[in-house]
């Protein structure tokens, strides 16, 4: 039994296959990169593994379970939490109430009760607290904990996306693209915060376009071209394979 098991997933927009006939598995603990060229398809994977986009056939198993067509609150419930391409935060709200907020989708007493205070809920609101300030310490957004997110360097906001996320406590973290943007000393910070969640065994899935960061990281890699999956394998297997070194020097001057 696997982990997390893709099999034979399969969804297209109209006429177009976004994502073909893509297996594969996670290792528990480890951390897998999803590359390939733009429009590849990686962002729609994770959609369907976040339960954001319904599959059109396929599995996708979480310890045995079933997760496609489940609604993202469910697979959020179940232990994956993710943050999106573009970053999405509450601008409204100082940094320490986004983080506290991803922790009350899985309080059960729930958001609202929270926010009146109700007394049965006054041990969780203490426990959310808790959690939070454990949470803004690991990140190291102590500091800016009472400002407003668009008033942070934009590396600062990319890593309260994924503190608001691992608030959650989840098993799996999905990472769209948390580099991008940043400059080399945040993409830095980026990937210590990263290694250091998957070696408390965190399991993270994470798409980038940064090939070093990638390659530094990854345990494992799986490369997407136009909703295909072309190769898989650890960092060294996918700079050898000649198909990867056709399409990234193919489609890019880099
Ligand atoms: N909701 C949608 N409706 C229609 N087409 C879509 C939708 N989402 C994605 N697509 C198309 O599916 C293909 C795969 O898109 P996807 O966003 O998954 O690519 P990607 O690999 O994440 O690319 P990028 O590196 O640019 O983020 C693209 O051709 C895209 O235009
Ligand atoms: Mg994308």
């Amino acid at each position: 039994m696997s982990f997390l098991e893709v099999k034979h997933l399969f969804r297209s927009f109209g006429g177009l296959q976004a994502v073909f006939d893509v297996s594969f598995t996670v290792k528990k603990g480890s951390i897998k990169a999803i590359i390939g060229p733009n429009g590849a398809g990686k962002t729609t994977l994770f959609n369907l593994i976040s339960g954001v986009l319904k599959v059109d056939s396929g599995e996708i198993l979480f310890n045995n379970v079933h997760l496609e067509n489940l609604p993202p609150y469910k697979i959020a419930e179940m232990g994956i939490s993710r943050t999106f391409q573009n970053v999405k935060l509450f601008n409204n709200m100082t940094v320490r109430e986004n983080v506290m907020i991803g922790r009350h989708t899985r309080s059960k007493a729930g958001f609202f009760t929270g926010m009146f205070n109700l007394p049965w809920s006054w041990k969780e609101e203490e426990e959310i607290l808790n959690k939070s300030e454990e949470i803004l310490d690991l990140f190291h957004l102590e500091e800016v904990a009472h400002l407003y997110p668009d008033n942070l360097p934009f590396g600062k906001q990319r890593i309260l996306e994924f503190a608001r996320a691992m608030t959650m406590e989840p098993e799996i973290i999905i990472l769209d693209e948390p580099a991008a943007g940043l400059n080399i000393h945040e993409t830095e910070e980026m990937a210590e915060l990263i290694t250091k969640i998957r070696d408390w065994g965190v399991t993270v899935l994470i798409i980038e376009h940064d090939m070093s960061l990638i390659m530094d990281i990854s345990d494992e890699i799986l490369v997407l071209s136009y909703g295909k999956k072309i190769a898989e394998g650890t960092p060294e297997d996918i700079q050898k394979n000649d198909e990867v070194i056709k399409i990234y020097l193919g489609d890019d001057d880099a």
